[in-house]
């Protein structure tokens, strides 16, 4: 097992290694003395492995209680996060229990708020079951819902405990999935880490997850480390993400995450008017990771559902743009310009034929 120790306004372990599931209430007491605990995940991760976290809890003398809400990314909203919340009291779960959020973003986006609201701030646990949610949302504390103005415009910095992945879990995500969360970790890999983009470039890495896991994770760690409430060097960890998150609008969220930051990277990489080779490079990675490198929409459409972006701070929007492998620059661009970006980006990828 390998342990990354992340160091913000409070301090906490990643716990990355095989069959950490079953082991997941002796792990979390070593850190949370046993008490009430609600484990929260969504329909599918609760057939697949609530019972075992259960299990794993009740054994280690935890409380347990559950509460499921439907999969997708459409439940991560605040009628679901009443719903939760409602069970928490109904529960009677008190300042001194604890949130296990079991799942991907979505569940530990929500689950984390929860315990972000609840009484004030109770202490939650992370056990991200989807390779996106190990590599880049468990860890750091960011917890939010969606809003109809915006994803993720409603939320808090709340750190957990602690985060357990188990890559035995990982192992046994479907292909979208895997590649879904692949897409995190090429970011990682242009942004800092020319090791884990070489890596990740064959496709062939499934027998090292514990490896590209790892290896965010600790890039995260020095990025939290310097900004855990993001008002800096933090924005790094946006590559692709304003390109890709408008791109998921336009989508109408039928592109996974990870699927439209991929393309958003590659148009990150045009917009900065980067070397074609670069630009290739990041696209062969993606394609050999399953991910799309194609964007189906218009400039103007990109620029509208880019102007909702949280990250928009008075009249600009920071820009994430490569340099190369493994060395990324922040650059701010006033609104006005937003709309020529993405023309100069679609542009681009339309002449190399992406
Ligand atoms: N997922 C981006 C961040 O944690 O800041």
């Amino acid at each position: 097992m390998r342990t990354i120790h992340i160091s913000a306004s409070k301090d906490y372990d990643v716990l990355i290694g095989e069959g950490l599931l079953d082991k997941s209430g002796e792990l979390t007491r070593k850190v949370v003395k046993p008490c009430k605990c609600m484990i929260v995940s969504d329909d599918t991760v609760d057939e697949l492995y609530g019972d075992r976290a259960q299990i794993s809890f009740s054994y280690s003398g935890f409380d347990v209680v559950r509460f499921s809400f439907p999969a997708g990314e459409a439940s991560k909203n605040l009628e679901t996060l009443t719903d939760l919340l409602n069970a928490m009291g109904e529960a009677k779960l008190s300042r001194s229990d604890l949130v296990v959020a079991l799942g991907g973003g979505v569940t530990g986006d929500m689950a984390g708020f929860a315990a972000a609201i609840y009484t004030r701030g109770i202490r939650f646990v992370q056990i991200p079951t989807t390779l996106l949610a190990a590599v880049d949302s468990s860890v750091g504390g960011k917890t939010a819902v969606d809003m109809p103005f915006g994803k993720n415009m409603v939320g808090a910095f709340h750190q957990p405990s602690l985060v357990i992945t188990d890559t035995d879990v990982l192992r046994d995500l479907p292909a979208l999935q895997l590649s879904n969360g692949a897409a995190e970790a090429i970011k990682c890999g242009v942004l800092n880490d020319p090791a884990l983009f070489a890596l990740l470039e064959g496709g062939e890495w499934l027998d090292q997850i514990d490896e590209v896991v790892a290896r965010c994770v600790a890039y995260k760690r020095d990025v939290v480390a310097g900004d855990e409430f993001d008002t800096g060097n933090r924005a790094f960890l946006n590559l692709g993400h304003t390109f890709g998150h408008a791109i998921e609008i336009c989508s109408g969220l039928k592109l996974l995450h990870g699927q439209a930051v991929g393309i958003g990277m590659l148009m990150a990489a045009a917009a900065a008017g980067c070397p074609e080779a670069l630009i290739r490079q990041i696209a062969s990675c993606l394609r050999a990771n399953g991910l799309p490198t194609h964007c189906d929409y218009g400039a103007a459409a990109l620029a509208e559902a880019a102007l909702n972006d949280k990250k928009r701070a008075g009249g600009a929007i920071t820009l994430v743009l490569p340099e190369s492998v493994g060395a990324c620059f922040l650059k701010k661009v006033p609104v006005s310009e937003l709309s020529g970006c993405f023309e100069r980006a679609l542009a681009s990828q339309a002449a190399l034929g992406l």
